[in-house]
């Protein structure tokens, strides 16, 4: 796991230089806006999961629409604009991926606790990287 991470994190490094003179991924605003704008609220909605939990189906798809946002903003995390090229960058977002991508799982099999249970490993997420980066 970590020698994948750090060949990952080699081949981030190396690409980031080509992929911001020539990608097709290009960021849209700024990283503030992303923050503000996508991750936080997508985020709350697994923050505050226990305060409102989803009470009918209209609400797990919603919550189930927030986790995968969530995922895929990641992703985002990782294109040219957004991205930064270091090793803390690149393990920070995949925390957060594994814990969106697990929280969009928990979604899918209305899974109220295991939800509650990733707040944590979330939050972690968020707090590694702002530290490291703000
Ligand atoms: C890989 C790094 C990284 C991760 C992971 C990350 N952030 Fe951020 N975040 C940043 C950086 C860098 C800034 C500063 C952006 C700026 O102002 O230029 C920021 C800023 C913010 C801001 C303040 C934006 C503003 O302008 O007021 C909020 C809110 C925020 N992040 C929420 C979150 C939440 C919630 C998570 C986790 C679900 C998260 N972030 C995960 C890097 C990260």
């Amino acid at each position: 796991m970590l020698n994948k991470l750090m060949s990952a994190s080699a081949l981030l490094a190396l690409s980031v230089g080509v992929l911001a003179a020539d990608s097709p991924m290009q960021a849209t605003a700024d990283m503030s806006e992303l923050m503000t704008r996508i991750i936080q609220p997508a985020s709350d909605a697994v923050f505050y999961v226990s305060r409102t939990p989803p009470g009918d189906d209209a609400a797990w798809r919603e919550m189930e629409n927030m986790t995968l946002m969530l995922a895929e903003s990641a992703n985002l995390l990782l294109i040219p604009g957004y991205t930064q090229a270091s090793e803390q960058w690149l393990r920070d977002t995949l925390l957060m991926r594994d814990a969106a991508v697990a929280a969009w799982e928990a979604a899918q099999a209305r899974d109220l606790e295991v939800l509650m249970d990733l707040n944590g490993a979330l939050y972690d997420s968020c707090e590694s990287c702002h530290i490291a980066t703000r």
